[in-house]
């Protein structure tokens, strides 16, 4: 499935005319802080909107994190996605795999509506084939019970705009093997991903990204100026410029986000934290790490490390025997 595709199919079915116009901006506008004002969509066309200008975007995130644990996600077939919106979940893994089931758990029925078209036009035909579902409801109202055991839960900025969406965490994650949380990459994201961890942590689950430091420590837990977060380059469809009123053919998308296992976990390096800060000698960054997490690579002291550490980004794993990142 070609995502540009998805847009045309979107626009020409609920978008053509345009009236939402409006809806956008207001959307837009929302989004800014979903905590404070209404995101809620009940609107098939408004749902379409979501997905072209949002969905994708987050889409590309969902990918890049995939892309980085194809491993891990290798052994998914089962997913829960709490507040699935559109099913972008499901549509960024489908460019990995199918899994045997995913099912969605939404309060909004526009987007449910929206998911099951697009499963429809684009998913219908894929080997091998996702039984696809859906749970209408508060998703802070189920008891574990209700949920099905699943591979993977997931909460694709879901925290943001939901009150009180860490009290029942721990109950919505019991019957899961993995949780993915993926939040705005904003200071109040990373407060979302940091009380997520706790919680976790609390209830046996082990880091698999992006946390690199030992025992659950985290260094920019407490930083007044810095937050955990990582930057996407997505590039944007021709619906999409048309929509933003965009001129640039990208856009970038901050996000910070949270892998974690029931099942301990073995990691290899650390994570770049900071933007890598590069001169024609040298190439420096933060590390979350339990200790001396500035780093600085010198190419008088190691000329072949820092050809490679030199190519490194934020959210790179950084080895001390450094062969590769
Ligand atoms: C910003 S959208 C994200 C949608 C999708 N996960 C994605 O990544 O594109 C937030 C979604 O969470 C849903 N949501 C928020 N709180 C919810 C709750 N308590 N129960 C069910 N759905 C909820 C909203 O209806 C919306 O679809």
């Amino acid at each position: 499935m070609v995502q540009y595709d998805m847009d045309d199919f979107l626009y020409s079915n609920y978008l053509v005319d345009y009236s939402k116009k409006r809806n956008l901006e207001d959307l837009f506008c929302a989004y800014q802080s979903p905590a404070q004002r209404n995101t809620y969509i009940n609107d098939p066309g408004l749902a379409a909107l979501y997905m072209i200008t949002r969905g994708r975007s987050i889409m590309g995130v969902i990918e890049k994190i995939i892309s980085q644990y194809l491993d891990v996600f290798d052994d998914v077939g089962s997913v829960v996605d709490f507040g699935g919106g559109p099913g972008t979940f499901l549509f960024a893994l489908s460019k990995f795999k199918m899994v045997n089931s995913y099912i969605n758990v939404e309060r909004s029925d526009a987007f449910i509506g929206i998911m099951n078209v697009l499963v429809e036009e684009f998913l219908s035909s894929s080997t091998p084939h996702t039984h696809v579902d859906s749970i209408s409801c508060n998703y802070l109202k189920l008891e574990p019970q209700d949920i099905p055991t699943n591979d993977l839960c997931v909460f694709s900025y879901t925290f943001c705009e939901c009150d009180n969406s860490l009290v029942g965490l721990a109950s919505l994650v019991e019957n899961s093997n993995m949780v993915l949380i993926i939040e705005p990459g904003t200071p109040s994201g990373f407060n979302n991903i940091i009380q997520a961890r706790d919680k976790l942590i609390e209830k046996g689950f082990s880091i698999i990204a992006p946390c690199t430091a030992s025992n659950g420590f985290c260094p920019l837990r407490n930083s007044g100026s810095d937050w955990c977060h990582f930057v996407e380059r997505i590039d944007r469809s021709r619906v999409q410029r048309h929509l933003k009123n965009g001129v640039l053919g990208y856009e970038y998308e901050k996000y910070s986000y949270l892998l974690m296992s029931k099942y301990p976990v073995h990691t290899v390096g650390k994570r770049i934290i900071s933007r890598p800060n590069y001169t024609k000698h040298s190439v420096s960054f933060d590390i979350c790490s339990e200790k001396s997490s500035h780093i600085i690579v010198t190419k008088r002291e190691n000329k072949d490390k820092f050809k490679i550490v030199k190519k490194s980004i934020r959210g790179d794993l950084y080895r001390e025997d450094q062969s590769k990142t």
